[in-house]
């Protein structure tokens, strides 16, 4: 009957959250935090979508360079306020990570006159809602001057129960139980996430998703506003004929890495045919490609990155709960991402 109801329209987002809320797959509190992500993913999709027509005011550098070290673009912070405030205003958050972020923020300041996020070192931190999101708002952002296509990639987290909360001690040192609470919930291994997902801002937009059964994928119909189910269920074929590296490095890798990605282009894997190489650059349409045409996606580690150059909390993490949930694997080399705790949020 799901289906008699949404024959004009397709399945919606919106539709398809309340159907899992009905069904006690999800509580409202996540419903809620999923209508906030797609009404800010139809925003960024809007601004990458036009910034051509707005140089002077969406392309181009912020000037300020980020916690990870990078110079941000403009569209790097605007991106991240979109997000930010989208999910502020559920009021169902706990806690904000974010790429972008110093550090996490409290999510809930809504009502309190507040006009900015309270970072989590702050004396006035004070933490409330159960989830926490973890977010890289614009990735690949190193495209979008050009018009290549970009991505958001979201995690989301429900608070640990605090007898399971372990900090490595020179992160919790002078901080209140509050703080300790938040950032241990903010830093969980991707097995404890309940929901990931990405939206790919490309020829359309794409918006994928998981729950923890299966993945979900949903494609924004511009004419109505709404992102439409398209993929109900995404499984990675079994063996593909593409490998997505940036090669560049291929210098600095461990000779084992080197070795492998040498052998599956000559033809020398198990296959027997040479993988092709496409390579964006952006880890969100590079992924996108591999979940449906399968093959291998790596940011292998270099004598620069010593643990690769992805950052586990805001990519790794979330797109290795996709992978999985789509039947692939996502691994280290010695263990599986989804098992690594960060360390920091940086
Ligand atoms: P971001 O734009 O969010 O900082 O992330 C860029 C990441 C990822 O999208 C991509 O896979 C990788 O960096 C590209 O790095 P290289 O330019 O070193 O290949
Ligand atoms: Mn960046
Ligand atoms: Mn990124
Ligand atoms: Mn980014």
């Amino acid at each position: 009957e799901f289906e008699d109801v949404c024959e004009q329209t397709g399945v919606t987002l919106s539709r398809y959250c309340i159907e899992l809320a009905n069904r006690g797959i999800i509580d409202s509190d996540l419903d809620s935090i999923f209508n906030s992500i797609r009404e800010a993913a139809k925003v960024i999709s809007k601004l990458v979508n036009t910034a051509p027509l707005k140089q002077a005011e969406l392309l181009g550098l912020e000037g300020e360079v980020n916690v990870q070290g990078e110079d941000q673009k403009k569209l790097d912070v605007i991106t991240n306020d979109v997000f930010k405030n989208a999910l502020r205003y559920t009021g169902k958050l706990g806690t904000l990570a974010s790429e972008e972020e110093d550090e996490p923020v409290d999510a809930s300041w809504m009502g309190t006159g507040e006009t900015e996020a309270i970072p989590v070192l702050s004396e006035e931190f004070a933490d409330t809602g159960k989830y926490i999101c973890v977010f890289d708002p614009l990735d690949g952002s190193s495209n979008v001057d050009a018009g290549i296509p970009v991505g958001t990639i979201f995690g989301v987290f429900e608070e640990p129960d605090p007898a399971e909360c372990e900090l490595p001690a020179d992160l919790s040192k002078g901080l209140s139980e509050e703080q300790q609470k938040c950032l241990a919930g903010t830093l969980q291994p991707g097995k404890s996430l309940v929901a990931a997902g990405y939206v790919l801002y490309s020829a359309s937009t794409e918006l994928v998703l998981t729950f923890g059964k299966g993945v979900v994928g949903f494609t924004l119909d511009t004419s109505i506003g709404e992102f439409v189910m398209t993929r109900p269920s995404i499984k990675i074929p079994s063996r593909g004929k593409i490998y997505s590296a940036n090669t560049g490095n291929i210098a600095e890798w461990d000779e084992p890495m080197r070795q492998y990605i040498e052998d599956i282009r000559a033809g020398k894997g198990e296959s027997g045919k040479p993988y092709s190489l496409r390579y964006i650059g952006s880890m969100v349409g590079d992924i996108h490609r591999t979940l449906l045409y399968g093959g291998i996606f790596a940011y292998p580690a270099d004598t620069k990155n010593q643990d690769g150059k992805l950052r586990l909390l805001y990519e790794g993490a979330p797109m290795s709960f996709i992978m999985e949930q789509a039947g692939g694997k996502a691994i280290t080399g010695h263990s599986r991402v989804l098992d690594i705790p960060p360390a920091a949020w940086i």
